[in-house]
């Protein structure tokens, strides 16, 4: 069908760099027969011996195009029998949902350092991509979505048939995505795998912290001239035992810290790492020793069919009388009913949360004026020894510029066809979780 191949610009390692480069240099011109190839990006990294023959344009509709085949060197392009796997617009455009003021910020940004010769269209929407809202994707080849967006069948199904091909994640969990549906459809989903977790568990021992020492209400307290210390009294860290549920990146960066408080670590985690027990001095145990035996249990494994509700009435009862419990990982791990009962009864003696159950119709908007109707989260902000923040874990501005940075990588990847070390199947929850 294409009896020819050709290359994309050559990178500086490319022992033909020089001599093709300057072929692409010619492509440039407004004479170019070429005006599919953009010989405007930034050179990848090449080490491919192919040379340029008989390069003919390509077009696709009454668009130029570029066209990728993902099983060469990124920068080639062979254009042979086969069909091509993908035709891209040259300008591609991503949708971006949930896109709050800082998302336009970091994302722009990043696209502009490090992107720029790419031509990615960033189109921003305030509002969530559900099945109702999918459709203003229409064009896009790609939407980037955050944690309480709905990326349903039918939500990917109404993307497809607007023409998208890319689901891109600026967040490391993945729970809110049917990536089977996603895998039948040749979608291309990827996440942000890791981004400081430092930053989220940094967050966590806050949340640890403010809710054991009460600065919350300090800080209130002395604004208001009350310096009593009635109510104050914390308890020391140092001695008390930590379990962490999940001991993953987030986990192993909350134990780091941890340690240094001189706290005892234990952990229950199906796939065991060795720096936790050799590096950090933790204990692998059971998720039930585990419970009965921390003073503090701190959530950090992915939420799926096998952790939903990981915190329920039996686990609770399993936990010490008066531990802390800590979630700064995804709401729906804790059955927020279940911990409501539990902290009515005494049993629980306080909970931390950065994600709730049902936050996506709460968080990251502001409802200061509104009626809540989730009746849920009222009776929880009632309880003296309950913190809740509105998922804010990830927020600082170094996560959230890898987040950009890795999200316009992933966008890179899907251009040209690259491996992705962020790409998600169905199969990843196989990977990670029982
Ligand atoms: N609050 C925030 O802003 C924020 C930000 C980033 C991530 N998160 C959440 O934190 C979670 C953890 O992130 P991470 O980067 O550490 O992920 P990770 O994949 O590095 O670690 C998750 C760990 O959980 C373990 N795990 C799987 N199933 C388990 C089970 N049944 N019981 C116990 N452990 C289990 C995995 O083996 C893995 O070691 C993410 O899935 C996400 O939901 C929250």
């Amino acid at each position: 069908m294409y009896p020819v191949r050709t290359c994309l610009p050559q990178a500086d390692n490319c022992p033909l760099s020089r001599r093709q480069s300057a072929r692409h240099r010619r492509y440039k011109q407004p004479s170019s027969n070429l005006p599919h190839i953009r010989t405007d990006r930034p050179r990848p990294a090449c080490a491919c011996p192919r040379r340029i023959e008989n390069p003919r344009p390509i077009r696709h509709g009454s668009e130029s195009h570029v066209i990728v085949f993902p099983a060469h060197q990124p920068i080639c392009i062979r254009l042979c029998a086969r069909p091509p796997v993908r035709v891209l617009p040259a300008m591609p455009k991503i949708a971006v949902f949930s896109a709050q003021p800082y998302d336009r910020r970091f994302l722009s940004e990043a696209n502009e350092r490090h992107f720029a010769g790419y031509g990615f269209e960033l189109h921003y929407h305030v509002f969530p991509l559900t099945e109702e809202t999918a459709a203003l994707a229409g064009g896009c080849e790609a939407v980037c979505a955050f944690v309480n967006d709905k990326i349903s069948a039918k939500v990917l199904e109404a993307l497809h048939a607007g023409g998208t091909r890319a689901v891109l994640l600026r967040c490391a969990g993945f729970n809110n995505v049917d990536l089977g549906r996603a895998d039948e459809l040749g979608l291309f989903v990827a996440r942000v795998a890791a981004y400081s977790p430092e930053a989220v568990a940094e967050y966590a021992v806050a949340l640890m912290q403010t809710l054991n020492r009460k600065t919350h209400r300090a800080y209130m307290r002395v604004r208001e001239g009350n310096f009593s210390l009635d109510g104050m009294l914390g308890f020391t860290m140092h001695g008390k035992t930590v379990g962490l549920v999940g001991t993953g990146k987030i986990g192993l960066a909350t134990a780091r810290i941890l340690k240094g408080y001189g706290c005892r670590l234990v952990g229950y985690d199906p796939f065991e790492v060795a720096e936790f027990k050799d590096g950090l001095g933790g204990e692998y145990v059971g998720l039930e020793e585990l419970l009965e035996r921390a003073d503090i249990v701190s959530l950090h494994c992915p939420l799926m069919g096998s952790t939903h509700h990981i915190i329920n009435a039996d686990t609770l009862a399993r936990m010490k009388d008066g531990a802390m419990l800590v979630n700064s990982s995804r709401g729906a791990l804790i059955d927020t009913k279940a911990a409501i009962q539990a902290l009515k009864s005494r049993k629980l003696g306080a909970l931390a949360i950065d994600v709730y159950e049902w936050e996506s119709s709460l968080f990251y908007a502001d409802r200061s004026l509104d009626i809540i109707d989730d009746d849920v989260f009222q009776r929880l902000m009632t309880f003296p020894n309950t913190l809740v923040s509105g998922h804010q874990g990830f927020f600082t501005v170094e996560a959230l510029t890898e987040i950009a940075e890795t999200t316009m990588r992933n966008m890179k990847c899907f251009v040209d066809g690259e491996e992705c070390a962020g790409r998600l199947h169905a199969r990843t929850k196989l990977v990670v979780g029982s």
